[in-house]
């Protein structure tokens, strides 16, 4: 009976077992038909019916056949997971899913493998919040970093979860929280990633109970306060990373009990005080503490520590010596201690071991020579010392570097001379050497040097000849040799250099004709050769260039002056070449004599056609100056009568006389030097602040010239600069909130004066870019972007005919006192002529490199769809905080490709914002990037208008904090209205 009812108990088992296999099996299946992989994977050829559950690939089983794991990490698969089933695995232990491209919601029915000790959902591509998982509580490992959740995570399941070793769930976009105090009770937590899913407040009291803890990370995330005491706990720390929180005070007292630690990382961070806890810290491979406030020494302790590879302490205030032997023991890859006042030298040995990749002490106060030991560190990649106080003989070696891509040794004392080492110099794209003591030839060898696209060796003692072999670098983009003691003449071959868009030769003692090859460069923005002995004619082809800066002045150029620069040399431009003659009667310029090139007939057809213009011209301009008046004298009564002799045109009411603006344009009032003219601050008697923009209508430099009554009425059409034109007409009639305000202007027959309203925050590109820089946060970027729209689609759409700005650009930008963005400077402004068809026009054609629209490069048709352009670069530089042309964006150069490839690449736009805008206004930002990246289409036709640049602005509006709410528990929670929606 017994033995009888053992039999019965077996079989039931058993039918039982057999019953519960072939569920696994169902189960199985059906997971391997909601997944897809690769056509070429042969992942699941093993999951058929022949085979035992137990034998498919990825799945193990225990002793009675039960499947307790799936393992499929890392298969690129893709598709939903099926948790309603996969949980009726009776003896599921572990689900590792890792690294795929697993989409859709996590479903509740999750809730149902409650014997789960590892769960793997992280780097997937899945949505929506993530569900509570309180009947999980056997679990040990936990990972869903990079997985895409958002919503609240439910934190509280983790209070069930005691024996949870390892959690990660960090990098999801989840919604601002206070950092979660239910990890504190996980005492037997290990492993702990939380960084980047938007926590905020404070670290929570017990944090330093966590003592099994060997890694902690939560950087990226708005966490303040001070680093609690008691973390100097957690003795079993190796990695402790923190950046880019908002962490005060200083480095806890004890923290060098942390004996362990080999990566710390709390740079990004606003901490004070000094580094002396970290000089026991022997075991650091990694040490990075650069953006906060600390002072004091580096300890030289640091010097001694044996497994160092990194050191970044960049953007403090330290002073003091670098240790120096620091680097010298294991295999050092770099130093990065810019941007402090540190003194003393550079530590010789930190490439002993030859890994070195980058040398960066830039803008400290060092002293002594660059140590000889780095001529030989062929490893290094990054070489920046510049702004030091640096001396002696710059190792030759260090020129010929063969991994070099940047050496930036400017602004020091440094001497020597560009070795011919540099012919092995095959990577180096930038040398940056200007304002040191170089001396000796430029060597020929720089022409093998052929990755270079800027050289800067201005203001140095350099002699002898520009090397022939200079037209060898045809990556070459700007060259910069201006203030040497550089000798005979520019090379023909320079105009193979076809990528040089910038080039200043300025004060050196080059002599012999200007090549006519000059003339072929296509991208050429900036060219200045004055202040040379350069002779001969002025060649054809520069007429031809679309230059935003133009200077051939003080030499001895002779002969006559292209028709096509006559507005060159009416700013001065061509001044100081008394051999230089004016078939059009320019001012200032001697009268060609017919004996001059041309044939007589050419000549006599340029003349007929110029008095023509000139007679239409004055025609049409008397008409409209008494059109004007005769309005003008409607509008302002007796006023205009007043104002014709005292030669001002005003546009709104003003409060100051002419005399008072006269007699401020000097010396110390000076604040900027512009393309057409310097600009002036003028405080008046009654406190108020003008800016005052004053263009020379003639080539007289800096020679103050009596003012002329007579009024601007009178005065004749050619004594003025066209830009001066251009900037008043457009301007008189605009009257926006994003468009600075012009009061008056002053002209006189020599010079005119423009006055402005004084904008106190400067530019836009000063904000950003310059040491007048402040932090500008996400919601004022985004204002200013709105705002400097709206201003531009006022002058495309708002006005009787459109108005092309045509020099768009962030130092165009200004900002008012509360940082509200005028568009300014219209020097290159022409308004659209309703008679020449409206989506074509034709003009001299300006702008700055950087923001010029590519069909600039090919036709002299641009349209609104050209400052559409420029604007977009703006909106790329607030996104990126970068500025157009920088060193990094490496051989593509400009900005807009460098974001063009970002939006192409797998990282996504979002790796192109800038890292100082916090997570929760990456998305807008990406938003706002995405529009300036269809404002920078190459073709014209495809770029939105203004108009509809500025919808696309609005859509992207940024959530407004409106309130910080604290909750029960005692943490903040800051809640977020957007105030359109
Ligand atoms: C947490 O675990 C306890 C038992 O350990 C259980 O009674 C409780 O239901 C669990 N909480 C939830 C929300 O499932
Ligand atoms: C931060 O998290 C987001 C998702 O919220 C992710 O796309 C991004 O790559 C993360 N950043 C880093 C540095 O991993
Ligand atoms: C941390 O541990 C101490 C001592 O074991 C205990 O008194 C304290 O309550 C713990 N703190 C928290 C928040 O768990």
């Amino acid at each position: 009976m017994f033995a009888a009812f053992r039999v019965l108990l077996l079989l039931s088992l058993f039918s039982l077992l057999s019953a519960q296999l072939h569920d696994q099996r169902q189960i199985l299946l059906n997971l391997k038909s909601s997944l897809h992989n690769s056509k070429f994977s042969k992942l699941f050829d093993s999951w058929n019916d022949n085979n035992s559950v137990c034998s498919f690939h990825g799945v193990t089983c225990n002793t009675l056949r039960s499947v307790t794991e799936i393992n499929l990490s890392d298969q690129t698969l893709t598709g939903a997971l099926p948790f309603d089933s996969l949980c009726n695995l009776p003896s599921l232990q572990k689900l590792a899913f890792g690294f795929n491209y697993l989409y859709g919601k996590v479903s509740e029915d999750i809730r149902k493998c409650v014997n789960l000790r590892y769960l793997d959902l992280g780097n997937n591509l899945f949505s929506g919040p993530f569900p509570d998982i309180s009947p999980l509580n056997q679990l040990q490992y936990l990972f869903l970093n990079k997985s895409g959740f958002s919503g609240t995570f439910p934190w509280q399941s983790l209070l069930n979860m005691t024996g949870l070793l390892q959690l990660s769930v960090g990098d999801n976009p989840f919604d601002f929280t206070p950092f979660p105090k239910e990890v504190v009770s996980l005492k037997k937590l290990n492993w702990l990633y939380l960084s980047n899913c938007t926590l905020g407040g404070k670290l929570p009291v017990g944090l330093g109970n966590l003592t099994e803890l060997t890694e902690l990370e939560f950087s990226d995330n708005f966490i303040t306060g001070e680093l609690p005491a008691e973390i100097v706990n957690l003795r079993k720390l190796w990695q402790f990373v923190f950046f880019n929180n908002t962490f005060t005070g200083k480095i806890p007292t004890g923290f060098r009990n942390l004996k362990g630690l080999v990566n710390l990382d709390g740079s990004t961070n606003r901490l004070e005080g000094d580094l002396s806890e970290l000089k026991y810290l022997t075991n650091l491979v990694s040490l990075q503490f650069f953006e906060n406030n600390l002072s004091g020494e580096i300890p030289n302790e640091i010097g001694e520590f044996k497994r160092l590879r990194s050191l970044s302490l960049y953007r403090n205030k330290l002073t003091g010596p670098i240790p120096q032997k620091v680097g010298s023991w294991a295999e050092f890859d770099f130093i990065d201690v810019s941007e402090n006042f540190l003194t003393g030298t550079i530590p010789p040995e930190m490439c002993k071991k030859g890994k070195m990749t980058a040398l960066l002490v830039l803008q400290n106060k060092l002293t002594g020579e660059i140590p000889a030991t780095y001529g030989d560190c062929w490893s290094l990649k990054r070489l920046r010392v510049s702004n030091n106080l640096l001396s002696g003989t710059v190792p030759p070696a260090i020129w010929g570097l063969p991994n070099a891509e940047i050496i930036d040794i400017e602004l020091n004392q440094l001497e020597g001379m560009v070795a011919s080492d540099i012919r092995n110099a095959k990577k180096l794209a930038s040398i940056l050497a200007r304002q040191n003591r170089l001396s000796g030839e430029i060597p020929e060898e720089i022409s093998k040097a052929t990755s270079l696209l800027s050289v800067d060796l201005s203001e140095n003692q350099i002699s002898g000849k520009i090397p022939e072999g200079i037209g060898e670098l045809k990556g070459l983009g700007s060259l910069h040799l201006q203030r040497n003691r550089l000798s005979g003449s520019i090379p023909e071959s320079l105009g193979s250099c076809k990528s040089l868009n910038d080039i200043d030769l300025s004060r050196n003692s080059l002599s012999g004709e200007i090549p006519a090859s000059l003339g072929s460069f296509p991208a050429l923005n900036y060219l200045n050769l004055s202040d040379n002995n350069l002779s001969g004619e002025i060649p054809r082809g520069l007429s031809f260039l679309r230059l935003s800066l133009f200077d051939l002045s003080y030499n001895r150029l002779t002969g006559p002056i292209p028709q096509a620069l006559t507005l060159e040399a009416y700013n001065g431009s061509l001044s100081g070449n008394p051999g230089l003659c004016s078939v059009d009667a320019i001012n200032s310029f001697p009268r060609c004599s017919s004996s001059s090139g041309m044939s007589k007939d050419i000549r006599a057809l340029i003349i007929c056609f110029a008095i023509a213009s000139i007679l239409l011209l004055s025609c049409l301009g008397v008409y409209l100056q008494l059109k004007r008046r005769k309005e003008e004298g409607e509008r302002f009564g007796e006023r205009s009568l007043k104002k014709e002799s005292w030669d001002v045109k005003s546009f709104h009411v003003l409060s100051f006389s002419e005399g008072e603006i006269l007699d401020s344009i000097r010396q110390e009032n000076l604040i900027g030097k512009g393309g057409s003219g310097n600009v002036y601050r003028v405080t008046l008697s009654n406190g108020k602040e003008l800016a005052v923009k004053h263009i020379w209508n003639t080539d007289v430099p800096a020679r103050k010239k009596s003012w002329s009554s007579t009024s601007m009425l009178g005065t004749k059409q050619g004594g003025k600069s066209k830009e001066f034109d251009a900037e008043v007409q457009a301007l008189s009639s605009i009257r926006h909130v994003n468009v600075v305000k012009l009061y008056c202007s002053i002209t006189s027959e020599d010079s005119s004066l423009l006055v402005y309203e004084y904008l106190p925050n400067g530019s836009l590109w000063d904000r950003l870019h310059t040491s007048r820089k402040m932090e500008l946060d996400w919601e004022t970027r985004y204002e200013i972007a709105v705002g400097a729209a709206k201003g531009l689609e006022y002058l495309h759409h708002g006005c009787e005919r459109p108005v092309l700005h045509r020099d768009v650009k962030s130092s165009n930008i200004l900002l008012d006192e509360f940082l509200k963005p005028r568009i300014a400077d219209f020097g290159l402004a022409k308004v659209v002529q309703a008679n020449v068809g409206k989506d074509s026009y034709t003009g001299v054609i300006a702008g700055t490199h950087g923001y010029i629209a590519p069909e600039y490069g090919y036709t002299y048709k641009v349209n609104e769809k050209s400052d559409v352009y420029s604007f977009g670069v703006v909106l790329m530089e607030l996104v990126t905080g970068k500025r157009p042309i920088e060193a990094e964006f490496g051989e593509n150069k400009d900005m807009v490709s460098w974001v063009h490839n970002k939006a192409r690449s797998k990282e996504g736009l979002s790796s192109a914002v800038d890292s100082r805008i916090p997570e929760i206004y990456k998305e807008e930002a990406c938003k706002v990037l995405r529009t300036a990246v269809l404002c920078t289409g190459t073709l014209p036709a495809l770029r939105p208008t203004m108009r509809a640049v500025v919808q696309k602005l609005e859509d992207a509006e940024p959530l407004k904090l409106v309130g910080i709410v604290i909750s029960k528990d005692g943490g903040e929670k800051k809640i977020g209205v957007n105030e359109k929606k």
